[in-house]
């Protein structure tokens, strides 16, 4: 086939369709995970690109693409892509910024609640038939009305969880690098702090901001130690930003109460260490996974697909730098 463009996961069949109106598509409907090499070979003569967080686009293979013109990544985080390397070679790169931000949000609370309060716990407690009366003291948790929230990142989604935490007369603070303008801040009632003000007083450690080399390994030992005991980690941001082993250690021996955790290290090859802990809350990276939001990045992607290459300005453009090399 001459040109094309590729969609390497399964996708909903209007997005398919959607492209199809203006290209010729190799998909993926079987959804079968993609060897490197066998990524290579389809993306090989594509003029564009439709990729999950799953798929890693790096110099090496953007060399063996001569055609390509556009990655468009189903998500709104891209640390899957090699964004330097697509620029110096005038590849494009979009995200789905927007679409998903209240549907995350919705995700955090319920992660937040279930670590603090237990739910699973809660439930595992009743299945394994260990019921047997209403105890007043056994099993307890501890309350999320009335927390100190504090957000590592807040753009969108973080805004978004602050909304609700106010509703449960949470106090917020956060920290990140580009201090929000004044009038966010009144709106959600928000006091910047240093990173070591938000980990020693926060009873909710909220983490929603990219993975970078700068937030490489963010959350360590040092970190989980200067954590209340009593607090709760939440992390919906991107595995990498918490040492996994660190973490693991500190819920071990108690360091902190509790974590909720939606993204890892290595996805989807969990730490085994995790499993073996009850003060953990695991969720297989499914912030986004409602029908209608995971519709909606479907067609933002493509759209953004499909806009790279007509006109050359697709909407969510994170690497606009990349037009001046073509
Ligand atoms: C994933 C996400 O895209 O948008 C993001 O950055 O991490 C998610 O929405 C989705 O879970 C598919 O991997």
């Amino acid at each position: 086939m001459d040109d094309y463009v590729l969609v390497t996961r399964q996708i909903f069949g209007e997005t398919i369709a959607y492209l199809k109106e203006s290209f010729e598509v190799v998909d993926n409907q079987e959804d079968k995970i993609l060897s490197a090499d066998e990524l290579c070979r389809l993306m090989g003569n594509a003029l564009g690109v439709q990729t999950s967080t799953n798929d890693r686009i790096d110099g090496p293979l953007l060399d063996k693409c001569p055609k390509l013109k556009v990655v468009s990544n189903t998500a709104v985080g891209y640390d899957n892509i090699d964004v330097a390397a697509c620029t110096e070679r005038g590849v494009m790169v979009t995200n789905t910024p927007g679409v998903l931000d209240e549907t995350v949000a919705d995700y955090a609370m319920a992660l937040v609640l279930s670590a603090t309060r237990k739910i699973p716990q809660g439930e595992r407690y009743l299945r394994g038939k260990k019921w047997t009366k209403n105890s007043l003291t056994f099993p307890l948790s501890r309350d999320v009305f009335g927390s100190t929230f504090g957000f590592m990142g807040f753009g969108r989604i973080g805004q978004a969880i602050a909304k609700r935490a106010l509703s449960f007369n949470g106090r917020i603070i956060y920290h990140c690098r580009n201090r929000v303008s004044t009038s966010l801040e009144e709106k959600y009632q928000a006091t910047f702090v240093t990173k070591t003000e938000l980990l020693s007083s926060a009873d909710i450690v909220v983490l929603i901001l990219p993975h970078t080399d700068d937030t490489h390994h963010l959350i360590g030992r040092d970190e989980l130690t200067i954590m209340k005991k009593s607090a709760t980690l939440v992390n919906m941001a991107r595995g990498g930003i918490v040492d996994d082993s660190a973490l693991i250690e500190a819920l071990q021996e108690g360091d902190i109460y509790a974590a909720g955790l939606d993204v890892y290290e290595n996805e989807p090859h969990l730490h085994p260490g995790f499993l073996g802990l009850d003060n953990v809350v695991l969720s297989p990276h499914l912030g986004s996974a409602t029908i209608h939001t995971r519709q909606g990045m479907a067609m933002r992607a493509a759209t953004n697909l499909v806009a790279a290459l007509s006109d050359g300005n697709p909407p969510d453009l994170v690497n606009p730098e990349c037009l001046k090399m073509t």
